[in-house]
């Protein structure tokens, strides 16, 4: 087993999941705006330190992905964040793209960025504490998208972060996010999902990448928020495995799903029904972010004294993800 394969499996195994807690500032801006909190510093820090310091981290989170801000910011009481997440025995991540950008000569379409300085960056963050790390490509589907140029572009640069991730000791997750804006079907985003995942793979593989010290951070499979012919949960879970078992090579340990903007409850649901349903090796675990932190971020803006409500429901949520990455999750948990 190498390094990177220990690293990935400590963060993935025994139902353990990824708090995604890297918006970046502006995301951040928005999200604590809706609930009419100001997005300062120490405000962000604030809520995420609620979070990173709740019980629940030793038995359900395996690792938090941060952005460059927190990773830099310190508790209450003088710890480094890296420190206080690893005192739970999760292991710290940043988020290392610098955002989609408008890809040249395509319409509309985004090509993340990131790679100039990225060693350089990399080697600092190891120094603060971070084993792995995050780089997201997004891709919407509709009017000929993802182009072939969009999938090109993403999967080239998602190879590239990976190659320098692993060269300086740390774990990669890559992550290809096909969006669920749009009207399109639960089979088009099947075969988009899939283009996109195979191509990704093609492109690490091509530039060398230890594929048992990665974890994959797809979407699950859905049809879009604005079709009319939403599938049921246990379709979702289907399609979401074969989709995973045809285009992600053996090697890879684990696959941890992001929200993308589905409820807390469908997150989870589904995460739950694809555990039971699950025929591959691969874990299939959960890297969520919204549908972590939705509702502990909204009781927070009600009274953000009030850290023993905000982490109570924080816990629920994170144990309620937990049993779905087991399989053993149900609807008459949520209530107990
Ligand atoms: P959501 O679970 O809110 O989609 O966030 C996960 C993530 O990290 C997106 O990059």
């Amino acid at each position: 087993m190498t390094e990177l394969n220990k690293i990935a499996l400590k963060i993935i195994s025994k139902g353990k999941g990824i708090l995604a807690a890297d918006e970046s500032n502006g995301t951040m801006s928005k999200r604590l705006g809706a609930v009419g909190v100001s997005s300062t510093p120490e405000n962000r820090l604030k809520f995420r330190e609620i979070l990173f310091s709740s019980d629940i981290m030793n038995e359900c989170i395996g690792g938090v992905i941060l952005f460059d801000e927190t990773i830099n910011q310190f508790t209450s009481s003088g710890k480094t964040i890296p420190e206080l997440i690893s005192s739970s025995g999760a292991v710290p991540g940043i988020k290392v793209d610098t955002g989609a950008k408008d890809l040249a000569n395509s319409t509309k379409e985004k090509v993340t960025e990131g790679l100039d300085g990225l060693r350089e960056r990399l080697k600092k963050y190891y120094q603060l504490g971070a084993r792995f790390t995050k780089w997201r490509g997004v891709f919407s589907i509709g009017n000929e998208k993802p182009s072939e140029l969009a999938i090109h572009s993403n999967s080239h640069a998602l190879a590239r972060y990976s190659a320098l991730v692993q060269e300086c000791g740390m774990v990669p997750i890559v992550e290809p996010e096909v969006l669920m804006d749009g009207d399109h079907s639960a089979d088009e985003c099947y075969n988009k999902t899939s283009e996109v995942i195979k191509k990704c793979f093609e492109q690490l593989i091509f530039n060398k990448i230890d594929l048992s010290g990665v974890i994959l951070k797809p979407n699950m499979i859905l049809a879009g928020s604005l079709s009319k012919n939403k599938i049921s949960s246990e379709e979702i879970s289907h399609k979401t495995i074969q989709c995973l078992k045809n285009s992600v090579p053996t090697e890879v340990p684990g696959i941890a799903f992001l929200s993308g903007g589905q409820s807390e409850i469908e997150a989870t649901e589904n995460l739950n029904l694809i555990n039971k349903n699950n025929n591959t090796k691969f874990i299939m675990t959960y890297s969520f972010g919204r549908a972590l932190q939705q509702s502990a971020l909204k009781k927070w803006s009600k009274n953000i004294k009030d850290i023993e409500e905000t982490q109570r429901i924080f816990n629920h949520r994170a144990k309620m993800c937990t049993s779905a990455a087991q399989g053993k999750w149900s609807s008459e948990l949520e209530n107990k």
